[in-house]
């Protein structure tokens, strides 16, 4: 049984496969010897958090594959969910994963699960808890659509989408902070570099002081990025970093620095607002670049209208791709049951 957690779990040659079955499921194909691969099975979709691109993608494509998805709100249209092992469960949570994952298992072929960082401790969330306790009990395969670390089904789509809008082979790509009113998780980041490290890409990490992603997950960028043959290079210039790209991936996170102190952080990147953020000056210097975000988006805050209208922008082609991604994880996984 494989489950579909990080893209690090998975060797380039197999990303590389999921894009080809993507890429002929969105040609209207499918690499499937079966027109319906999921008929009379059914895959639970589990929402911690909100989503309209994650929970859309999967429920469609569940029911393009034959399927039946099944999507469950813990706390809301489901019981409140403890994670946590050996607790006395006399607070506000219900249900432990441990009954919730293994009753589910019963019922469907597959779980997906979206579980957002809390942002409150930084050393619990980098160990991914609470999808760690799906993996731990689930007896079928689980389908990461975003936790605390880790997005992967974004970060194949963005790969998708890199190879179909400049074809194969390694390209610029800077992957740039940018300014938001609030701190963000980092899942979107942290996928993005190791995916497009995995993909042997040259990668430019750009965003200030202070904004740097977790330590162990770039010794596996560097790893991962040295065994494909790319490069990766970090910068606190947003400038320099926009010269010669060939993508402009941006996304705004939070600092380790200040975890569980929003307050304190709002003051600090106050400073950033006017400096980072995608603009048509910044796209100039690049080498034609086109430009992507995982959406949802603030505009003229993360990326100003002239930019996310324009030609360059390929931010609906992404979230199209998340479709059919998922289709290619949902059948590998599952034929490797
Ligand atoms: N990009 C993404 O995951 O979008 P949603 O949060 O809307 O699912």
């Amino acid at each position: 049984m494989r489950n579909f957690l990080s893209t690090s779990d998975w060797t380039r040659a197999e990303l590389e496969q999921l894009i080809d079955s993507a890429l002929s499921f969105k040609r209207g194909g499918g690499d499937s010897r079966q027109s319906k691969p999921l008929a009379g099975r059914s895959v639970a979709l589990v929402f911690f958090n909100p989503s309209l691109r994650t929970r859309a993608s999967m429920q469609i494509g569940v029911y393009e594959l034959g399927g039946n998805p099944v999507v469950l709100e813990p706390g809301g249209t489901s019981w409140t969910l403890e994670h946590r092992d050996g607790v006395v469960m006399d607070g506000d949570k219900t249900e432990h994963v441990a009954e919730f994952v293994r009753v589910l298992a019963r019922y469907c072929s597959a779980i997906g699960v979206r579980t957002f960082a809390a942002l409150k401790d930084w050393e619990e969330e980098r160990a991914d808890p609470v999808l760690a306790a799906f993996a731990k009990y689930s007896e079928v395969p689980i389908i990461n659509l975003e936790s605390a670390m880790h997005h992967p089904c974004q970060a194949l789509a963005d790969m998708m989408t890199i190879r179909e809008k400049l074809g194969a082979g390694r390209k610029r790509v800077v992957l740039t902070w940018a300014w938001h009113p609030k701190p963000l998780p980092m899942a979107v980041p942290n996928s993005f570099a190791l995916a497009a490290a995995q993909m042997g890409h040259e990668v430019v990490i750009a965003h200030p002081n202070g904004y740097e992603l977790d330590d162990e997950l770039m010794k596996t960028v560097r790893q991962q990025s040295a065994v494909a043959g790319g490069r990766i290079e970090i910068t606190n210039d947003i400038e320099a970093a926009f010269a010669g790209a060939d993508a402009i991936y941006a996304k705004s996170w939070g600092s380790k620095q200040f975890y569980g102190k929003p307050e304190k952080e709002i003051e600090v990147r106050a400073q950033y607002r006017e400096t980072w953020i995608v603009d048509e000056q910044k796209m100039a210097r690049t080498n034609g670049a086109i430009f992507m975000h995982c959406l949802p988006v603030r505009r003229n805050v993360i990326v100003t209208d002239s930019v996310i209208d324009s030609g360059a922008s390929v931010v609906i082609d992404e979230a199209e791709n998340r479709l059919h991604v998922q289709k290619a994880i949902m059948m590998k996984v599952l034929s490797d049951e």
